[in-house]
Parts: structure tokens; sequence; C-alpha cells
């Protein structure tokens, strides 16, 4: 006979996500995990047999099924099968991980670069390798659960300075032993709110108070910079950055993390990076595809352009129907809607329209402070905005938000 225990606190956690999924399930208020059947271009895709509008993807260039990309892969398998069978310190390595990781290195112009499996774990590695028990980590509030995860890991003392506050990160700065090992890690364009750090101020700082700065770029690459090559491209700088943390599955339509930097920290990377020795290396297509994907941003300029201006067009149409976008300056768009059900209520009215777009609510961000987040890339026409907009106005009326 099956038995449940009482008072057992993961019984509980188990109850806790079950109810929470069920209730919101038979309100038809449930839209994560929606398998998508057909994916054309990442824009229009087919979901429960409806074709919608993809408003909530990473795929800020617009480059999944870019034929260069498919190609790259295809030939990657023809080559070298589906797989790496081991680890990138032993027999892991192909001939491609290091064309990949030269070619990161020429994009984000550092000496060298390292690939790891995901961007998650490429976070958790070079935040516990770099700093241990008696060192200080130092992250803005906003910052993302794999950085915090990572700090966690580490067993540094964290220290976190308000969201983008120049003056709090000073006071942590200050706060910290002089004789202490300092690293400050950041956000480069923030993933909830689709800001972007002061960089300049955030450097300043770092040099002032002796500390190593590692910037996360996974929402900056193809996006910020005349050319897409992220956020010292951004603010005019170069190479301020002591370890440049990026992924390759979100405008490089892949999968994998990627860190770059200084030669000799790549190869201490290498070594002493626990998700480089202890997980499987990336399959050969996913290094191939990453590969490819970093040369065609460079090759296709005018795809970070049309970002820029999709962005521009959905934050502004946005705005004059009276919503409220924070402090976006990117393709990363919250709508606010104030309580988790009025997110929901927003969403079902969207989705009911075929406007495909995911709700944030507690305890991702906090309470009162639900939205919507939706993406726009290069690839969407603007025709395809404006109907976007019109679906969000008229939702944003009947859930009482505009
Ligand atoms: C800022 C940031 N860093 C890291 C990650 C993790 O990257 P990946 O999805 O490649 O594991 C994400 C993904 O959502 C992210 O938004």
């Amino acid at each position: 006979m099956e038995e449940t225990l009482v008072n057992d606190k993961i019984e509980e956690r188990i109850r806790f996500w079950n109810n929470r999924v069920e209730t919101l399930q038979a309100a038809d208020l449930y839209f994560y995990n929606q398998p998508i059947e057909e994916l054309h271009g990442g824009v229009r895709v087919q979901v429960r047999g409806r074709e919608m509008l993809m408003f909530a993807s990473y795929s800020y260039l617009g480059l999944i099924g870019h034929p260069k990309i498919n190609a790259a892969a295809k030939a990657a398998i023809d080559e070298y099968g589906t797989g790496t069978h081991g680890v990138r310190l032993l027999a892991g390595t192909l001939k491609l991980h290091r064309e990949l990781e030269e070619t990161i290195a020429h994009f984000k112009g550092t000496a060298d670069a390292v690939t790891f499996s995901s961007g998650y774990v490429t976070n958790l590695t070079a935040i516990s390798t770099l700093v241990g028990r008696h060192d200080v980590v130092i992250c803005d509030k906003l910052n993302h659960a794999s950085i915090v995860d990572g700090c966690l890991l580490s067993g540094a003392t964290l220290m976190r300075f308000r969201h983008n506050d120049m003056k709090d990160l000073e006071r942590c700065l200050k706060r910290a032993d002089p004789a202490v090992t300092k690293l400050v890690v950041v956000d480069a364009v923030f993933s909830m709110d689709g800001d972007i750090i002061d960089l300049p101020h955030v450097v300043g700082l770092c040099r002032k108070y002796n500390a190593w700065l590692m910037v996360d770029e996974a929402h900056s690459i193809g996006v910020l910079g005349k050319t897409g090559r992220g956020i010292e491209e951004h603010f005019g700088l170069e190479n301020v950055i002591d370890l440049k943390m990026g992924t390759l599955s979100k405008t490089v339509p892949s999968l994998g993390g990627y860190l770059a930097g200084r030669r000799d920290v790549m190869q201490m990377f290498r070594h002493a990076s626990r998700a480089f020795i202890f997980s499987a290396a990336l399959p050969p297509a996913q290094a191939a595809a990453a590969k490819a994907a970093f040369e065609v941003i460079l090759e296709e300029p005018e795809r970070v352009e049309q970002l820029r201006r999709n962005s521009a067009q959905f934050i502004n149409g946005l705005k004059a129907a009276g919503f409220d976008t924070m402090r976006t300056e990117t393709a990363i768009v919250p709508v606010l809607c104030g309580a988790d059900e009025k997110a929901f209520s927003m969403v079902q009215h969207c989705q009911h329209e075929d406007i495909f777009v995911l709700p944030v609510v507690s305890p991702a961000v906090p309470e009162g402070l639900a939205r919507l987040r939706a993406t726009v890339t290069a690839a969407h026409t603007p025709a395809e905005i404006d109907r976007a907009l019109g679906v969000f106005e008229r939702a944003g009326k009947r859930a009482g938000i505009i």
C-alpha cells in the first residue's frame, strides 16, 4: 500500500507545486511547457495545431534555422557523429571545439575562450573556480539565478548591491576587507527587466578597489553594440572586463556556454573547472552550429540594426497603449501587470488571439511586480509587431491593466 508521511517536507513541496500547477490548469491559465509543433523561422510557430506569433523566444537575431548554421551542424554530424562520448579534459575535445573557441575569442576580442555544455553550468563553474571560502563575491541584486547559484557553490562571502546602483556597489567594495580577493559579477542585460548595467562605472569601481570583474552576456551578444559584439562595444570600451561569459543558446541557436578572457585564465579553467573536467563536451553539431552563428552575426550586421528598430517599435507601441515597460532598453520587454492573476489573465487573452507570450510571476519576481516578459527579434516584420501590439492592447484592457 502506498503511504505518504504526514510531516515529510519533501511530500509537502511536491503537493505545493502540483496544487499550483493543477489550479492554474483548471482555470485555463497554465501556458508553460507547451510543445511547439512547428517552428518557421522562430517567429511563426505552431502550438496545439494553431499558428501563433512567437514573442517569447531569445532568438534575438532570428538565426534559428539559418541555412549556413544548419549546414554546419549537419556536416559536423557526418564527420564526427552525434556525441563526444567524454569530458573535454580526456577524450572529449574535438578539433571543432578548439575552432569554436578561437572564433569566440576573435568575436569577443580576447586572447582565448573555453566552452561548456550549458550557460547555467558555465556560471556555476566559473565563479566556483575563481573564488572560494575566504574570498568575497559581489553581485547585482537582479543577477541571473545561475550566477547566484555559482556564488553559493563557491562558498565565498556573498554581498549583493541594489540593482544597477553604483553607490551601493561602492558600499560593498568598501565594506570588504582590502586584503581579501574580490570578484564582482553582473549581467550585461538583465534578463527580467531588459536594462543594461552601467559598465563604465562598474569598471571604474573594480579598478579603484582592486576587484576582478565578470560579466554575463547571455542577453547582450547580438543585441548590444553596432555589430552585436556586446556590452563593451555598446559603451565604446575595449577589454575592460576580466572574464566575459555568454551562452550559446539565445542569439546563437545552439547549446552551451563560454568564458572568454586571458590565455592563462582559460588554461586554468581547462584544468581546474569541474564542469570541464566532470561533464561531457558539447556535441559536434552544437559546436559547429555555434561557430557558424558567430560568423553569421559578423557577416550579416543588418540583423542587429533590424533588431534595434524592432525593439524600438515594440517598446514605443506598448508605451503609447499605456503599458509600463519598466526600464527596458533592449529586446527583452517586460509588460508590467501587477498581481500574478493579472499577468495570467493577460497571457490567456494573448494566447487566445495567437500571440505566444508568457508570464513571469512570484517568486521569480517580487510580489506585485508580475509581468509578461515579451521578447522581440530581428525576424519579426513591422506588420507582425503591429498585430501583436493590437492584441496586447485588447488583452491589457480586458485584464484591467490599462
Ligand atoms: C543571464 C543568463 N545567464 C545564464 C543563463 C543560462 O544559460 P543557458 O540557458 O545557456 O544554460 C541564462 C538563461 O536563461 C541567462 O538568462
